[in-house]
């Protein structure tokens, strides 16, 4: 034992990947769980920069084993692409490394058309989906009619490259819980864009959220040691819905948080949506997922906003809190001492207001621009 887990708090894309990079050393095997290739988790480290979307974030690791659990929609051509791509750069992926739930399920071509077409029918009321589709598939599981990457044999090209890595994933889970080993589960998406507790009809096809790390691994609660929330120091949102503290694209503000924090989709290359950090939806992730730790992600994206705000509505009232910005760079910085003051008053601030203790402060994109005990 233990399993920990990491869980967007937010919209998706708050910087798990980084996360799970910086962790995966303390642990023998980092599992995704849920979603497929909508995905994109960056990782920035000594080895070069790389955007996984099915291959979870510890393969840049050796002796971590990397498991794509039962929950997770797979997208066989996308996942031998992505094989190939870490092999081009050195990355060693084999069978040894990267094992594949036998009960995930397949995305076939007829998925990705059908999301397309879904989309195109829904017209003003679209999702805007990633177009990967992961909808239909998630369809089929539910329908009873889906493709499990047990019956890979069906199609031999894929079956030949993929089948060694195809295993019962929870039998090997349990095992190396058994033996005392740490496992570390990287949860893709956020809270706010999980199929039953985010803003339905705008969310993904699958539970991002901690039932989904049991459900979509075969582990039992008692396995669960630390939940951590990972959210940005702001926020952002990309594809349709609500977004309540949306900043208008007009505002500079908007402009600066899009630019600075190079928020363009990962997977999609779509611009996101730019706004401040909101209490009550992080309240709502914190209470879906019982988070007992919380990383805060792009603080140096916020250097040189003169003034911070924070919806943190009343009662149902649209409310504001506006805290003072400061001008230094936070860039990189490792030592919370080094922080200016307004900074520490902003993250003291969202402590106070969430009751949840921060562990981790991102100070940028690298592995080693981080603030942890
Ligand atoms: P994920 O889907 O949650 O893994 O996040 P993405 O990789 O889609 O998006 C996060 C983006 O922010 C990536 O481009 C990261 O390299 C970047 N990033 C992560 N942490 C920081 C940080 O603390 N500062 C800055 N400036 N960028 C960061
Ligand atoms: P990571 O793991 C951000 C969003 C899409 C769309 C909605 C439904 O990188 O944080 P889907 O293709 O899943 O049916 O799209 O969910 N979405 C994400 N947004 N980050 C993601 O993943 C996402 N995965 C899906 O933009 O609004
Ligand atoms: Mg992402």
């Amino acid at each position: 034992m233990p399993a920990d887990v990491i869980i967007g708090g937010q919209w998706g894309d708050e910087g798990k990947g980084k996360i799970v990079d910086l962790l995966a050393s303390k642990y023998s095997a980092v599992v995704r769980f849920s979603g497929g290739n909508n995905a994109g988790h960056t990782v920035i480290n000594d080895l070069g920069e790389f955007k996984l979307h099915l291959i979870p974030s510890g393969i840049l690791h050796d002796n971590v084993t990397c498991i794509i659990g039962n929950g997770c929609v797979i997208d066989p051509k996308v996942l031998l692409y992505e094989i190939d791509k870490l092999k081009d750069v050195g990355i060693k992926v084999s069978p040894k490394n990267l094992m594949i739930s036998d009960k995930a399920h397949i995305i076939l071509p007829r998925h990705i058309e059908k999301d397309s077409e879904q989309e195109k029918a829904r017209g003003d009321f679209k999702i805007g989906t990633t177009g990967r589709g992961i909808g239909p598939a998630y369809m089929d599981k539910v329908a009873r009619s889906g493709h499990r990457m047990e019956n890979i044999a069906e199609w031999p090209e894929w079956e030949e490259k993929l089948g060694g890595h195809i295993t019962s994933t929870q039998k090997l889970l349990r095992d190396l819980l058994d033996k005392d080993e740490n496992v570390l589960l990287e949860g893709a998406q956020g809270a706010l864009l999980d199929i039953d507790h985010g803003s339905y009809p705008f969310v993904t096809s699958s539970n991002s959220t901690i039932g989904g790390a049991l459900t979509g691994t075969g582990l039992v609660p008692s396995d669960i040691r630390d939940t951590i929330g990972i959210f940005k120091a702001y926020a952002t949102r990309v594809g349709e819905g609500p977004f309540p503290s949306e900043i208008e694209k007009s505002n500079p503000v908007a402009k600066h948080l899009l630019e600075k924090g190079h928020e363009f989709g990962t997977t999609t290359g779509r611009e996101r949506r730019c706004g401040w950090f909101d209490i009550e939806s992080a309240k709502h992730s914190i209470m879906t997922n019982g988070f007992n730790k919380i990383a805060i992600m792009k603080l140096d994206v916020l250097d040189g906003i003169k003034e911070i705000k924070v919806l943190n509505n009343i009662d149902n009232k649209i409310k504001y809190d506006t805290l003072s910005g400061w001008d230094q760079s936070t860039i990189g910085i490792k030592d919370y001492s080094d922080l200016p003051e307004n900074a520490k008053k902003y993250l003291n601030y969202l402590e106070k207001e969430l009751e949840i203790k921060i562990d981790i402060i991102s100070t940028g994109p690298k592995r080693d621009q981080t603030i942890s005990n």
